[in-house]
């Protein structure tokens, strides 16, 4: 016998109804990454764009760092929280594994009816999020989806690694995904490319480390290392591809952006797609990597309400929002901005 099942009511559009970020309190210059890895402040800024960025202490664990930019997000878009139907955390700098941050988050905001998961896409893992929210939405399996995008990335790097040690900062960022009459959040276009794994990659799986560590006490905890140059090539020649596919699929041309938000990987990956894509001088360009560093997951929600608050770009404009990175993976969407 086969009984007819019932579907959820799908709606018919989806957007992001508020924003909300949480930058963590130590500024740190580039003078004081230098030192351990005989580097410079001119070099690091000539190299990535980056004059400062901003390193989580103790007590700005994911969970508190994500439940401060989610309680921004939900406060600003007006909605109840025990109304969320879903939170998605993307993350890949949260050591203890399980249970998923999502769910203390979910719990701490008062999202208490909803369902909570991690995301695991590196620096895509914000837009990610938010291609699953706006589908949730639109498909009725909730109402209202929390995205959460946030890092620790100093717990996961060596602070003497000259590839990366200047690169990565720690952050948060959140959206609130609901339903909305027109569209909001276009067409995602996504990808991995698990060949290229290694280019940025975890040195050692924290198992191998245990087996190294029972045999020599001094063995290193894991560390994320990057093959720094064949990144850049991969981000600014195959993401402007991407960045081209991700408007078409929307219907949109350059001329009609208001902002341009990559992820904040260096600020000469964001000049060289910017010019890549000729956009117009109208386009605001998102260079948040400048004062915030790289913050992987958090990156694209930090940089977008960094220019909402500027005022270099406004609620209502249209944005491409493009993340890449560990995989290789990435995701780009047009959004509306809240
Ligand atoms: O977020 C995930 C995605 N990540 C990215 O998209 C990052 C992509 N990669 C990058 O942004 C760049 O590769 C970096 C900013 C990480 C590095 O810049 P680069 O221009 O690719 O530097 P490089 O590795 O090619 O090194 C150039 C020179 C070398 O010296 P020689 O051989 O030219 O004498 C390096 O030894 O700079 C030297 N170098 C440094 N010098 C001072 C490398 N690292 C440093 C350093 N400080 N930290």
């Amino acid at each position: 016998m086969r009984a007819s099942i019932r579907t959820s009511a799908p709606a018919r559009h989806a957007a992001m109804l508020g924003i909300g970020v949480y930058r963590p309190r130590l500024v740190v210059d580039n003078d004081e990454v230098a030192g351990l890895i005989d580097s410079s402040d001119e070099w690091i800024r000539t190299r990535s764009g980056i004059e400062r960025r901003r390193w989580a202490g103790e007590d700005e664990t994911i969970v508190e760092m994500a439940t401060a930019a989610a309680a921004m997000a939900i406060e600003r878009s007006g909605v109840d929280p025990a109304g969320i139907g879903c939170v998605l955390l993307a993350t890949i700098s949260n050591l203890k594994q399980t249970p998923a941050a999502a769910s203390e988050v979910a719990t701490r905001v008062g999202a208490v009816n909803a369902g909570a998961m991690d995301i695991s896409a590196a620096c895509a893992g914000f837009c990610y999020g938010l291609a699953l929210a706006g589908d949730i939405v639109r498909g009725g399996s909730a109402e209202t989806v929390l995205v959460i995008g946030v890092e620790r990335m100093t717990d996961l790097i060596d602070h003497r690694d000259r590839g990366t040690a200047f690169l990565f900062a720690d952050g948060a960022g959140a959206a609130v995904v609901g339903r909305s009459e027109e569209p909001g959040i276009g067409p995602v276009v996504w990808g991995s490319d698990g060949t290229q794994g290694e280019l940025i990659s975890q040195d050692h799986s924290w198992l191998d480390w245990r087996d190294q560590l029972a045999k020599d006490p001094s063995t290193e905890a894991p560390a994320l290392r990057m093959n720094g140059q064949p990144v850049f090539r991969w981000a600014t020649v195959e993401m402007a591809k991407v960045a081209r596919r991700t408007l078409e699929a929307a219907g949109v041309d350059v001329a009609d952006l208001g902002a341009f938000i990559p992820h904040q990987a260096n600020d000469r990956i964001t000049q060289a797609l910017a010019k890549s894509l000729r956009l117009p001088p109208t386009v605001a360009v998102a260079r948040d990597v400048v004062e915030q560093g790289n913050t992987s997951a958090a990156s694209v929600p930090l940089a977008m309400e960094a220019l909402l608050s500027s005022g270099e770009a406004r609620s209502g404009d249209t944005a491409l929002l493009l993340g890449f990175g560990a995989g290789l993976s990435f995701a780009g969407q047009v959004v509306v901005l809240p």
